[in-house]
């Protein structure tokens, strides 16, 4: 595997439960932070990276995200009369030009590994990208993608990311262990999903970016339901170990688990202290709220 990547694969078909009530009508994707959904950070990222073929695997009471890539003619028909031409061009811009998206709908919610698979007729036979949008990566240098799609193509190998995590959160990811880490990255011996924390073969964490190898469709295909009675990704993935190389990728950058609501209001708070309009706002209303409540001394 030594070519470039060219696609994007954002799974956005799972059911979101952990933000209901509100994603009864509003997908986890298009929850905001500050002003753009999750979505919109994830696409970019992917854009930097050098991704033009972006496919959402959406459900069908998804029509927000492929709305929202979708153009808005009376919107901008009425922000171009009212002279909004700042606004006008965030709207065009959601989706630069040459980069096209591609919607393939998951008809039941089957697990990562299931809506993977589900983009296997538009990716073909090419490495390609997965991004999670709800972790979000922040970095004031390259995008985590980037980084990750530069590696893969000096390697030759798959390449996923990952973290350090407390041990005793092991329970919620997939664990790598791995042979010796040089340079941020270190070639991947095994893989299992929520392992206990006694049972955890390491404390490095898989994060929702991986570059993969289209073997990994055969590999999916056959991949019977495992943890949660889901096709696991990270099941498909083991078994690519035993042909391929894969590259465990500890990225430069924070990331934040926006699909926890303590991660999203992570995210939130360290990107309104970093807004160049917001910042100096921000921190003065978290520093009233924190005296406000007795936490901290007033000042
Ligand atoms: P999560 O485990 O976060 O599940 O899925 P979820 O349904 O989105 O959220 P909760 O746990 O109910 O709150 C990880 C990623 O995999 C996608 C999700 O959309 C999310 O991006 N996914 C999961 C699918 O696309 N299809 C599935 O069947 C399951």
């Amino acid at each position: 595997m030594t070519r470039r990547i060219r696609k994007a694969v954002f799974p956005v078909a799972g059911l979101g439960t952990r933000f209901l009530p509100a994603t009864k009508t509003v997908p986890k994707e298009m929850l905001p932070i500050i002003d753009r959904p999750l979505i919109q950070y994830a696409v970019d990222e992917a854009i930097e990276a050098g991704c033009d073929t972006l496919v959402f695997v959406t459900n069908r009471y998804k029509h927000a995200v492929a709305d929202y890539f979708d153009k808005a003619y009376e919107l901008e028909q009425k922000l171009e009369k009212s002279g909004k031409r700042e606004q006008l061009d965030l709207i065009r811009n959601v989706l630069p030009p040459g980069v096209r998206a591609v919607f393939v709908t998951q008809a039941e919610a089957l697990g990562l590994g299931h809506a993977v698979l589900c983009a296997k007729p538009i990716v073909g036979d090419e490495p390609f990208a997965v991004l999670l949008p709800d972790d979000l990566i922040w970095n004031r240098g390259p995008g985590a993608l980037k980084q990750m799609a530069d590696l893969a193509e000096a390697r030759g190998s798959s390449v996923i990311a990952v973290q350090d995590v407390p041990r005793e959160q092991t329970g919620s990811y997939g664990i790598v262990a791995t042979e010796s880490f040089a340079d941020r990255s270190g070639r991947i011996r095994g893989i299992v999903e929520k392992p206990s924390p006694e049972t955890a073969p390491s404390t490095l964490a898989v994060v929702g970016r991986y570059v993969l190898d289209p073997r990994i469709f055969d590999l999916l295909e056959s991949t019977r339901p495992g943890a949660g009675g889901e096709i696991q990704l990270t099941d498909a993935i083991a078994q690519l170990l035993d042909e391929q190389a894969v590259d465990a990728y500890r990225f430069q950058g924070t990331r934040f688990d926006c699909g926890t609501h303590i991660g999203l209001i992570e995210a939130t708070i360290r990107y309104a202290l970093d807004h160049e309009k917001l910042s100096d706002a921000a921190s003065q209303l978290m520093q009233n709220a924190l005296s406000e409540l007795g936490v901290i001394e007033s000042q």
